[in-house]
């Protein structure tokens, strides 16, 4: 395969999700390259992650700018000088605007730990919990105007067990996660590959 995606992945703490994208990036064949990590939190423990890896990790802190919009078109921007093609939210916190949004159609892919329609937004393993349900999940869906509420691109299951805790979810959970996120970015990279739409 000659031509690679080019990947920027933003995050705002731990980035576990990030190191397993860039893991499953540096595999043979695979279609996409993670070229850039953002943080919208300078003390993310992600950033440092990234930089052990080689990967160039730049921290956009929220916090200095003075509106969203203003936060966002520097994030904009750098994403563009960095010739990204698609982005990756993974456990990035801040609500990106309609504005940030719709200049990147289709291009935003966000993790999501429940089995969206289903507990959008935070505490999803509680809510589970809460719910009586069996069965808990994560997914990974395009990015639109609404939260959480974009096209799914791929689910995963666990069952939920008599003692299982929102902190015993949330440790199996992550382990899925990492499996099919990095699968997810892989069938969206060949799709817009064979449609030639990333360039
Ligand atoms: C994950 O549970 C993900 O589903 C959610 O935020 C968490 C991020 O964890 N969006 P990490 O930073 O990737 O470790």
């Amino acid at each position: 395969m000659s031509k690679k995606l080019r990947v920027a992945i933003l995050i705002s703490g731990r980035g576990s999700n990030m190191v397993s994208l860039v893991k499953a990036a540096r595999t043979p064949d695979f279609p996409a390259e993670i070229v850039l990590v953002i943080s919208n939190r300078p003390d993310a423990a992600g950033l440092c992650k990234a930089r052990d890896m080689g990967i160039e990790a730049i921290a956009i802190d929220h916090t200095d700018y003075p509106s969203r919009e203003s936060f966002e078109s520097d994030l904009h921007e750098t994403i563009s000088d960095h010739n990204v093609d698609l982005i990756c939210l993974a456990g990035f916190m801040r609500i990106l605007t309609p504005y940030f949004i719709r200049q990147w159609p289709n291009k935003i892919l966000n993790i999501h730990p429940s089995l969206l329609p289903k507990y959008k937004g935070l505490n999803t393993h509680q809510r589970a919990l809460d719910a009586g349900d069996k069965i808990h999940g994560c997914s990974v869906h395009f990015v639109n105007d609404e939260l959480d509420g974009g096209e799914i691109i791929k689910q995963a299951s666990i069952d939920i067990k008599k003692d299982d805790t929102a902190e015993t979810l949330a440790q199996k959970l992550i382990a899925v996660e990492h499996k099919l996120y990095p699968e997810a970015l892989k069938n969206v990279t060949i799709e817009l590959l064979s449609k030639n739409e990333a360039f």
